[in-house]
């Protein structure tokens, strides 16, 4: 019999499922196996209001056809007065900053990171309890934006020592160590930037489909990250990042960044976890630390994976939309068991 492995309701606290046939495509193929995951805002427009927010949700659960799936939402950051997140605040997990033209739809983000500029709202969440997801990147050369943005974690963790902070989607040492001076930053891995480096990604033949940001960086970057994630360090948790874009804005010029893992997340984060002796961390990494984090409650979900190979499809489609997963047509160690 082969091995298998039992995962108790993972969750991916960073997943982007777009709108429309795109949120049809994708969503499902997160919802049957996760428990819940954290929606960025990042639509066209952004996320902005109550009623965006509730709207997008219930297109959302339809999109999921019937699985118990708990979306997490959350509100792209703009200045928001204390009345109108004290009336969202049921309906939100998170506020997601971008930086202004960071990364995908984040043209109307945040221009300057100035504490003062965004003191009114950040007091107001702190207040409230709403944690603050940034995507921390400056837009200097781009292997050093991560780094760069460090002191505007400090400046900001430091301002509002009870604002929880979660850098997203860290890719460097250097954010890696913030964890142990800031009691409130936080941090989400991606799976991608668990297994590539910069090398992968434009080392060879150019890879567009683990063009993502911020740009896989060092190898002792990767390694840091693997260290923190392997041992399921409790500030860190698993958000994919998963990011979706039709296959002709990938495989074009002019490619389009992010990097599509939702329908191979569990069965790769499995075997990486195994191939290093940490499978005991895995259910750490993936959900008990998010729900200590947020303070969350998701819905039970026990999933099944089993040592068996996996053949990752060409693609994903539907009528209109076609996406292509990261390892297209390879072969993963691990599988899910229906
Ligand atoms: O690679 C990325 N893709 N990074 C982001 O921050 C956004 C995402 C997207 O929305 O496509
Ligand atoms: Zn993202």
């Amino acid at each position: 019999m082969s091995k298998t492995f039992t995962i108790k309701n993972p969750l991916d606290m960073h997943l982007h499922l777009r709108d429309n046939d795109m949120l049809n495509l994708v969503a499902p193929l997160t919802s049957k196996t996760f428990s819940g995951a954290i929606i960025m805002p990042n639509l066209v427009p952004p996320v902005t209001t109550k009623e965006a927010v509730v709207a997008y949700k219930q297109r959302i659960l339809q999109a999921c056809k019937g699985d118990s799936f708990e979306p997490y939402m959350t509100l792209f950051f703009q200045n928001y007065t204390k009345e109108f997140l004290t009336d969202v605040k049921e309906d939100i997990l998170a506020i997601k900053l971008y930086p202004a033209g960071i990364t995908t739809n984040s043209e109307t983000g945040v221009s300057s990171m100035d504490v003062e500029t965004l003191r009114p709202t950040l007091e107001a969440m702190s207040e409230l309890g709403i944690p603050l997801c940034i995507h921390g990147e400056t837009n200097g050369f781009v292997m050093d934006r991560e780094a760069e943005f460090m002191p505007i974690y400090a400046s900001i963790a430091s301002a509002f020592p009870n604002l929880k902070i979660i850098m997203e989607h860290i890719t460097t040492k250097a954010a890696v160590d913030m964890l142990d001076i800031y009691p409130n930053l936080y941090a989400t891995i991606t799976l991608h930037h668990l297994l590539i480096t910069l090398d992968d990604v434009a080392g060879g033949m150019l890879k567009p489909h683990l063009f993502c940001k911020p740009i896989a960086k060092r190898d002792e970057d990767r390694a840091a990250l693997l260290n923190v994630a392997l041992g399921a360090h409790p500030k860190v948790c698993f958000g994919s990042d998963s990011a979706p874009h039709p296959k002709h804005k990938k495989e074009s010029c002019g490619c389009a960044a992010g990097v599509f893992t939702a329908p191979i997340a569990l069965q790769v984060l499995t075997e990486l976890f195994e191939k290093h002796n940490c499978l005991d961390n895995l259910q750490k990494f993936i959900s008990d630390n998010a729900v200590r984090i947020y303070g969350i409650n998701p819905p039970q979900k026990t999933i099944t994976l089993e040592k068996v190979d996996f053949k990752v499809p060409q693609n994903y489609q539907n009528e209109t939309e076609i996406v292509v997963p990261m390892y297209a047509d390879e072969v993963i160690k691990w599988s899910l068991v229906n």
